[in-house]
């Protein structure tokens, strides 16, 4: 399929936008220093905390790291649950929902079982889906465009 070039210079902190690459929903978020800051505290909540799991389906090289990005700021995902297909909506404020971890510092929640995503789409432990949201190939051409693909 054919990659997807996107302008990022507008994306400010906190903010999500979404752009179609093979058919699916791809987003790209710039993560607040606050969101980036609290990844760590999230890791024994979470199933696969250092995307150990499918490392070639879902998450490149690149993107082994807490963040699951190339730099910081900006998380770059596939927007589809991998319990079963549902497009995951922007819990990003805690306190959002009362079912969500006591420490929940934003991230995603599945609104078709329920799953919870932190701000690196992770997977939280005891959900139904088993694997952390995928992280297309992708890089930087410059500091304000992106290359999906
Ligand atoms: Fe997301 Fe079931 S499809 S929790």
């Amino acid at each position: 399929g054919a990659a997807v070039e996107v302008d990022i210079a507008g994306l400010k902190p906190g903010e999500k936008i979404t752009v179609e690459w093979r058919g699916k929903p791809v987003w790209i978020v710039r993560r607040t220093p606050e969101q980036v800051a609290a990844l760590p505290g999230n890791d024994a909540l979470l199933a696969d905390p250092k995307s150990e799991r499918k490392p070639s389906e879902l998450t490149p090289e690149y993107a082994r790291n807490e963040g699951r990005s190339i730099k910081p700021e900006f998380f770059v995902a596939v927007g589809i649950c991998s319990h079963l297909g549902c497009s995951p909506s922007d819990k990003f404020q805690p306190g959002a929902q009362p079912s969500l971890p006591d420490n929940w510092a934003g991230g995603f929640l599945c609104p078709c079982h329920g799953s919870t995503f932190d701000m690196a789409g992770r997977v939280f432990k005891n959900k139904p889906a088993p694997d952390n949201l995928e992280v297309p190939p992708h890089m930087f051409l410059s500091d304000s465009k992106l290359l999906i693909g």
